[in-house]
């Protein structure tokens, strides 16, 4: 089992940057480049509430934006005892960037559990079905 205690500790320190005055609930994201480059995010709430961003799209968007796309993993660390998986839409981000990619879930004192993208998105859509 890859040591992931280094890209939990990225997502921890992420945290700090989240803008949440709206939910006090402060997310971090840490993804991992089949290269090792580390890329991080944090949520960003916005007084409309629907233009919020999660953590991890914000890390998705910052990396392809700078030219990558070959993802390995990424940890998401929020301050609950319960793991916090990401939510529906940053699922289908996910898939578009990284595909099947580990998705490793922690707290601030441990890590809550490893996943595949897969089983956490089953049936996905993506652009292969708009191939004739
Ligand atoms: N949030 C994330 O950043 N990632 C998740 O996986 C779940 C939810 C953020 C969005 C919002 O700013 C706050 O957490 C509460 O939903």
């Amino acid at each position: 089992m890859p040591d992931v205690n280094p890209l939990l500790e990225e997502a921890r320190k992420a945290r700090w940057f989240a803008h949440a005055p709206f939910s006090h609930f402060t997310v971090g994201a840490a993804l991992e480049t089949t290269d090792g480059e580390i890329i991080t995010g944090c949520n960003i709430e916005n007084a409309t509430f629907g233009l919020t961003m999660c953590a991890e799209r914000v890390a998705v968007f910052k990396a392809v934006s700078e030219g990558g796309r070959h993802f390995r993993r990424i940890a998401i660390v929020a301050d609950t005892e319960e793991p916090t998986p990401p939510c529906g839409s940053c699922r289908q981000i996910l898939w578009e960037f990284c595909g099947d990619i580990e998705i490793i879930l922690g707290n601030l004192h441990m890590e809550a559990g490893r996943y595949r993208l897969k089983d956490l998105l089953p049936m996905p859509f993506d652009g292969r079905l708009l191939e004739k």
